[in-house]
């Protein structure tokens, strides 16, 4: 059968400044998708937090940029933010949903998207990731080394099903363009693009001997969108593994050495993607609003349907002992960075900033300002 996995996610206010949203805003979306599942809209409907991020994972067989399913996860965002977030007076209630014009897609009006469409194998097994405290140009180094890099993937050398190479679509987030990229044939023009992630950003991985649709990741932009900063952009992704795409271990490898990625304490910073378990209660920030954090839930696609290690429970995939030593690494690249304090690279290059005083300083100092050539004369 053909099958569609949805990942949309939103962050509609949360306790504690950024730290997590309120149980309670969670138990109305689990609501909402009991109620779509009752009635056949959607297979499963799974819904979980990444810092103050809510994420709702659904299975169904309508396609990609449904209107059904995008206008569920939007009436969930919108009224989990006027009966609950206002109510409570939780911090920045409604923050990610910037525009009451909904017309049937969510994509451009604030709440974070990655989809995929795909015939659904005799074994189905995905990994869906989210992120808090980034943006989605994270996932490009973790995308390149699971699909284009044969030094984290094995399977691109030695599995036949994988020699080929995958196809990237790169997301150029200013101008709104794509371009597909080819590897490994194409391998050093995808990563002089990927090198750049606060501008090129992947949309979709094809498996490139029959285009298979392998992986998915949202790619919005809240500061574009709204022209001022409201908040990182807290990507989301969905990876197919196994069985001619890369193996879950392979996939998840290409965390155990933390990229620094953009984002961190107010959208202005540099920090390392930190690896955790959502069921130890390590999907929250802390430390200086971070630093920013993964998380990595594994099912099985049966029938259209999620299946976890206990009913739609999802593997908590970075519940390892393995993964303590990448976070240990990561919080010794936070607090170095972090002695750096508001200078580059710690702090974002000026363009990339969402919260600056540098024109007000300037403006205030302009008239202080003298021709070198005047002083020194
Ligand atoms: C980053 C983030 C936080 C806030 C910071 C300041 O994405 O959400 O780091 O930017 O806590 O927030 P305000 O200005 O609302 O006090
Ligand atoms: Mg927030
Ligand atoms: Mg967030």
């Amino acid at each position: 059968m053909r099958v569609t996995v949805s990942v949309i996610k939103a962050d509609v206010g949360s306790v504690a400044g950024h730290h997590r949203p309120h149980a309670e805003m969670l138990r109305y979306a689990e609501k909402k998708l009991a109620e779509a599942e009752e009635t056949g809209l959607i297979g499963s409907g799974y819904v979980t937090h990444c810092g103050d991020d809510i994420v709702l994972v659904m299975t169904h067989t309508r396609g990609e940029n449904d209107p059904e399913i995008h206008g569920l996860a939007w009436r969930t965002f919108k009224e989990i933010t006027e009966k609950v977030a206002k109510r409570l007076k939780l911090y920045g209630a409604g923050q990610d949903l910037l525009s009451d014009a909904f017309s049937g897609n969510v994509r451009g009006l604030g709440p974070g998207v990655a989809e995929l469409e795909f015939e659904e194998r005799p074994s189905e097994p995905i990994v869906v990731f989210a992120a808090d405290k980034t943006e989605p140009g994270a996932w490009n180094l973790p995308l390149y080394r699971i699909f284009a890099s044969p030094d984290n993937t094995a399977g691109l050398v030695i599995d036949p099903k994988l020699h080929a190479g995958f196809k990237f679509e790169v997301m150029d987030l200013i101008e709104s363009e794509v371009v597909t990229l080819k590897v490994p044939e194409e391998l050093y023009d995808l990563v002089a693009l990927l090198g750049t992630p606060g501008r090129y950003a992947i949309s979709k991985v094809y498996r490139a001997v029959d285009d298979e649709p392998a992986a998915a990741a949202s790619t919005t932009r809240l500061s574009l969108i709204a022209g001022r900063y409201v908040g990182k952009d807290d990507p989301v992704m969905l990876v197919r593994a196994q069985a001619g795409f890369p193996a879950v271990g392979e996939i998840l490898s290409a965390f155990a050495m933390p990229p620094i990625v953009s984002g961190w304490m107010r959208g202005s910073h540099r920090g390392p993607l930190m690896p955790v378990s959502f069921r130890k209660g390590q999907n929250v920030v802390t430390f200086f609003d971070g630093p920013p954090r993964v998380i990595a839930m594994g099912w099985q696609v049966s029938d259209g349907k999620l299946v976890g290690v206990d009913g739609k429970e999802p593997a908590d995939l970075f519940d390892d002992p393995f993964f303590d030593y990448s976070r240990r690494i990561a919080a010794e690249m936070a607090v170095y960075l972090r002695t750096m304090g508001e200078f580059e690279p710690a702090r974002l290059g000026h363009e990339e900033m969402e919260y600056t005083t540098l024109p007000m300083i300037l403006e205030r100092l302009k008239p202080r300002f003298r021709k070198v050539a005047e002083v020194r004369a």
